[in-house]
């Protein structure tokens, strides 16, 4: 399953980038961040963490910091309590910031709302009523699946403040994900949408949700925010957010829960064909969410207009839209749709009219903004922006560049945050105004988080090396689990390098010879698809549930834009007919992919082969697949149970079958 780190990646070559970048002067002055955090918190890593907490509001305060003592499953800041919910909205209010606008959200057809914290307080209060009225409380699990709309925040925060563990699932799955996960989830409650705005036109969203509810009996209830007014089909356990949720109360006294108490699951995909519900919990994913927020980003809540591209659908809106932002008294935009909708300078023209200082994207998008040229930024003024945030997948340093040039405006550091849904928050990014920052580097782990690049063996790599990440210390805002999984759990992170107690990430990482961090990609059947977690299980999976095909295989293969792109082998049924492998037949095979998972998870490119190259052991041998993929020289066969099949895939390429 494994392959050797790095292998095959573009970023193989660049290693030898020297470009450094020192803050200004006026920056580090500015700056949160301080450089004894990182003394501070290898003096005394428990002590560290325990006055990050301080940054939140506790009813009743921790009595030890960390207990490790049933690892790998942590506890923090136990004996806690807090409301997550409070502590991002509420406490605003309390010290007198009422009128502060807490998101800009800005419509894609262009309407638009700005929501002060005492209005938030007002919808997150109804919303949490409106939970209590239908028996939603604590521990009951609530599915979420909307665009991005005002609603969706309230009603993740309505969770929040009553208990209830949010489960968001991505507004672009299908029926079929959103059903999966609602049943492992088991939801008593679905939210959603009528529809959503995509690329200038309305969409149907609630379809996907009648579907999925059909088959998931779990579900009481469905509250529906209208926000397209297209006409939807009504069902008993429907009922509008509007009229349930408008005439509630504003008024809502926020209950203590325990650190550890859950607050939510959110489904991302593993290297089997099951996604996995990661499962986070309150006081330690607050805790880091707010502190990394603080630091990484520089937020001055007085001051800056912070904006995140993410979708809440993904973590990245979880943390760095949702709870780390709203605990740290941002004002934020919060933009509904495409980058492209209805121009391609919709992202600048936001910058420019709400004076966004700090702004955290995703590489690919980086990479889409180089395609479609400067010229595009350059007709705006970006000159609020101070700060340029990077996560999803590696940022090559040709994007980094043009990043800090047309976008940063020559002078704004750049934090490559690494981390992933697993570990809640940030892990991996240059301090700014601390650090020095390298363009294509994430460089290193935050005070307070330990990582490093180990061999196979789980020996630290010198500089200059290459390996895997490891994190070797509890942190925070790590995972509490896989929901209903507990053997899942200990196996896709803590197996690998058991001995030594290692959290295993599943990327590969290397370091240079100042020994900062470059990270090489995932060494594990997971692709990264435009930043998006997809495994190559799934999507074969999803392949071979189709009727015509017999046998599937999917490769990750570099891509440009996307950082990857999803390439299908496929052997089709005997039965099928002579036109099987046609362009039709292709198309059928991309749209069903994208009926099961999602649109995102649509094959870039589907070949049909007569064969697939596997190992004696019945093995995939997908190293190979990927050397065609990407228009390689095929490498080593001879593990191959039969060698001449990887003539029989190119012949058969190559004559354009
Ligand atoms: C990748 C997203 C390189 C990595 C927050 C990780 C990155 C996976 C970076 C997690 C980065 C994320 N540089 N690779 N700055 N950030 N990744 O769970 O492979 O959607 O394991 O979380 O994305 O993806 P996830």
């Amino acid at each position: 399953m494994t392959q050797s780190p790095g292998q095959g990646n573009a970023l193989d070559n660049l290693l030898t980038e020297s470009r450094t970048f020192p803050p200004s002067d006026e920056f580090a002055a500015q700056a949160n961040a301080k450089p004894e955090l990182y003394e501070e918190a290898k003096a005394d890593r428990e002590a560290f963490w325990a006055k990050q907490a301080e940054r939140l509001h506790w009813d009743t305060k921790w009595n030890q910091v960390l207990d490790w003592s049933n690892a790998p499953f942590a506890k923090w800041f136990v004996g806690g309590k807090l409301n997550v919910a409070y502590n991002c909205v509420d406490r605003h209010v309390e010290s007198g910031h009422g009128e502060q606008v807490a998101i800009h959200w800005e419509g894609e057809p262009g309407d638009s709302r700005a929501i002060t914290y005492a209005e938030l307080q007002r919808e997150v209060s109804k919303a949490a009523n409106a939970l209590t009225s239908l028996g939603i409380g604590a521990e009951d699990r609530v599915a979420i699946y909307m665009p991005m709309v005002p609603e969706a925040i309230f009603a993740m925060l309505a969770c929040a403040r009553v208990g209830a563990l949010h489960n968001v699932v991505f507004g672009g799955f299908s029926a079929e994900a959103l059903r999966t996960r609602i049943q492992d989830s088991e939801a008593r409650l679905v939210i959603t949408t009528d529809g959503q705005y995509r690329r200038g036109n309305p969409a149907p969203l609630k379809p996907a949700v009648d579907e999925a509810v059909a088959g998931a009996p779990s579900v009481e209830k469905v509250i529906v925010v209208k926000r397209t007014d297209t006409e939807v089909a009504w069902t008993d356990k429907d009922v509008w957010w509007h009229e349930l949720v408008d005439g509630q109360s504003d008024q809502h006294t926020p209950e203590a829960f325990d650190a550890e108490h859950p607050l939510f699951i959110l489904y991302t995909s593993g290297t089997t064909g099951k996604p996995k519900g990661i499962l986070h919990t309150s006081g330690g994913y607050l805790t880091q969410a707010s502190y990394t927020h603080h630091n990484v980003f520089d937020l001055k809540p007085d001051t800056d207009v912070y904006w995140c591209t993410a979708d809440i659908g993904w973590v990245t809106g979880h943390s760095y839209i949702v709870y780390g932002p709203l605990s740290n008294r941002v004002t934020q935009v919060v933009y509904e749709g495409t980058p492209n909708t209805p121009h391609e300078g919709r992202h600048w023209e936001i910058v420019q009219k709400y004076g966004v200082s700090i702004y955290y994207t995703a590489p690919t998008l980086i990479r889409t903004f180089m395609k479609w040229g400067a010229d595009i930024p350059a007709k705006y003024d970006l000159s609020s922006l101070r700060v340029l945030g990077s996560v999803g997948e590696p940022i090559n340093p040709e994007a980094w560049i043009w990043y800090r040039e047309n976008v940063g405006g020559g002078k704004t550091p750049i934090v490559d945050t690494w981390w992933q849904t697993e570990t809640g928050a940030i892990m991996i990014s240059p301090l700014p105004g601390v650090v020095s920052t390298k363009p294509g580097s994430a460089q290193r782990p935050l005070p307070g988080i330990g990582a490093k690049v180990v061999n196979d063996e789980g020996v630290e790599v010198p500089h200059g090396g290459g390996g895997y990440l490891v994190l070797d210390e509890p942190w925070p805002s790590m995972l509490r689990g896989i929901w209903g999984d507990e053997e899942r759990y200990r196996d896709t992170y803590w197996s690998r390098f058991a001995d030594q107690g290692f959290y295993f990430a599943g990327d590969g990482a290397k370091y240079d010879s100042d020994g900062d961090l470059w990270l090489l990609g995932r060494v594990d059947d997971v692709m990264n698809v435009s930043g998006h977690r997809i495994s190559t299980t799934e999507v074969e999976s999803a392949l071979v549930s189709h009727p015509t095909v017999a046998e599937a295989a999917v490769v990750g293969a570099s891509d440009d834009t996307t950082g990857q792109g999803i390439v299908a082998f496929v052997i089709l049924r005997g039965g099928a007919g002579s036109d099987a492998g046609g362009a039709e037949a292709i198309k059928a095979l991309r749209d069903h992919v994208a009926k099961e998972i999602g649109p995102i998870a649509k094959p870039r490119q589907i070949m049909v082969v007569p064969e697939l190259p596997k190992t004696r052991s019945g093995k995939i041998m997908r190293r190979l697949l990927r050397d065609v993929a990407e228009n390689r020289a095929v490498g080593d066969v001879t593990t191959l149970a039969d060698s001449s099949v990887m003539d029989l895939i190119s012949a058969g390429l190559q004559s354009g079958k």
